[in-house]
């Protein structure tokens, strides 16, 4: 299939290009770069070993997706482009909402307009709130907490809407946990601008230096060791997740929506070991006060993924924090 990836220069998307693009599919990357750069495709590039198709461009500019839509015959869209920065989005909801929300809608309205309706999206965990119970199930109640969160849920509701109105729209909502790790060639991974706010960059940067220690938010949760507990999970599984959505997304009534977990529940304190053991490095860390707006416990039931893509995450947190390290010892500037 010939498939437009808003957000392909990103972290998730770059991984997710490699993966198309090995399993026989074609890709147009569509990016404002606004939180990347093309360096991440040139590396792509050399990995795959074939040159790939680029158009810079902002999902809100419609005139300019109308393009990209001429110019090349897009036959399904993986949507990661959006800003992700929980704090930042409390700061600038209007930013937020125009970006995630407003961009969302006219990437739609050109893709009916040209009546490519297979739709993948990016969703993530954040939509269950501070989950009743774990591990989460697709059909929990749905909530958010701040202005990112909202923005997913408002982008997921919009889209169940537009399947009501039209039985032609294919869809599948993916609910992403917590993406660590980078290809194994240790040339593309994630590069997040500034202090890093999610824990695997800040762990990855405390061992190579760049910073003095990690803040470990709370140590006083209901959890093994009262540090947080999350979902890791690999990039590379995750992007593999996505090629399993294109093959199958032509069987698709209406909307599927898919959590893409390991099923498995982490600590701070056992990433912290774990990343230290994998890199040989030592992750200095004293305990802080909890963060705002943070839960506990968060992991998926994966079991879905699995009946309906044939889909698993295959890669464990051994591999996960190799696999950073390599990344982050390789490029200790990021791009
Ligand atoms: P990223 O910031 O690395 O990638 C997003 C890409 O979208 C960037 O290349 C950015 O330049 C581009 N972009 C942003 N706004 C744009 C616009 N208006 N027009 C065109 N391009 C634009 O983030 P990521 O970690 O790869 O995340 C990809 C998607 O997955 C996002 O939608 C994010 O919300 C979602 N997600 C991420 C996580 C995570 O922890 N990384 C978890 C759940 C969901
Ligand atoms: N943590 C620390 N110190 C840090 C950073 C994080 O102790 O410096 C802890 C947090 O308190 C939490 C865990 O590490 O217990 C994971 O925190 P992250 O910020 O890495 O991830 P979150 O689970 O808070 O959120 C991430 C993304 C959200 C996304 C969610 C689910 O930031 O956008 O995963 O996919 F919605």
């Amino acid at each position: 299939m010939n498939i437009l990836i808003t957000g392909g220069a990103g972290y998730i998307g770059s991984h997710t290009v490699v993966e198309l693009l090995e399993n026989g599919h074609s890709v147009v990357v569509y990016d404002n770069y606004s939180n990347s750069s093309n360096e991440s495709i040139k590396r792509v590039e050399k990995i795959v070993n074939t040159s790939i198709l680029l158009e810079e461009g902002d999902i809100r500019n419609r005139d300019r997706l109308r393009e990209v839509f001429t110019a090349h015959k897009i036959e399904a869209v993986i949507h990661f482009a959006g800003l992700k920065a929980v704090g930042e989005s409390v700061e600038q909801p209007l930013r937020y909402y125009d970006n995630n929300v407003g961009g969302s809608v006219a990437l739609l309205e050109v893709m009916e307009e040209f009546g490519c309706k297979k739709f993948v999206f990016s969703s993530s965990a954040t939509v269950y709130g501070d989950p009743h119970t774990v591990p989460i199930t697709e059909d929990f109640p749905l909530s958010a907490t701040n202005p990112y969160g909202q923005s997913k849920l408002f982008v997921e509701e919009i889209l169940r809407d537009l399947s009501t109105s039209d039985d032609a729209w294919q869809i599948i909502l993916l609910r992403y946990f917590n993406p660590v790790g980078a290809h194994k060639s240790g040339t593309i991974g994630e590069d997040p601008n500034g202090i890093p706010n999610n824990l695997m960059p800040f762990i990855s940067q405390t061992a190579v230096g760049k910073r003095e220690y990690l803040s470990v938010f709370g140590d006083d949760y209901d959890t093994k060791d009262g540090s947080g507990v999350r979902d890791y999970i690999h990039v590379v599984d995750l992007a593999n997740a996505h090629f399993k959505a294109i093959e199958k997304i032509n069987s698709v009534e209406k909307v599927a929506t898919i959590n893409l977990g390991t099923g498995n529940g982490y600590s701070v304190i056992e990433m912290v070991k774990a990343f230290e053991e994998a890199s040989g490095k030592k992750v200095p860390y004293k305990t802080a006060p909890r963060r705002a707006g943070d839960i506990a416990e968060c992991y998926a039931d994966p079991k879905y993924a699995k009946e309906f893509l044939g889909w698993e995450a295959t890669r464990g947190i051994k591999e996960m924090c190799e696999d950073a390290w390599r990344w982050q010892s390789q490029n200790p500037q990021g791009y």
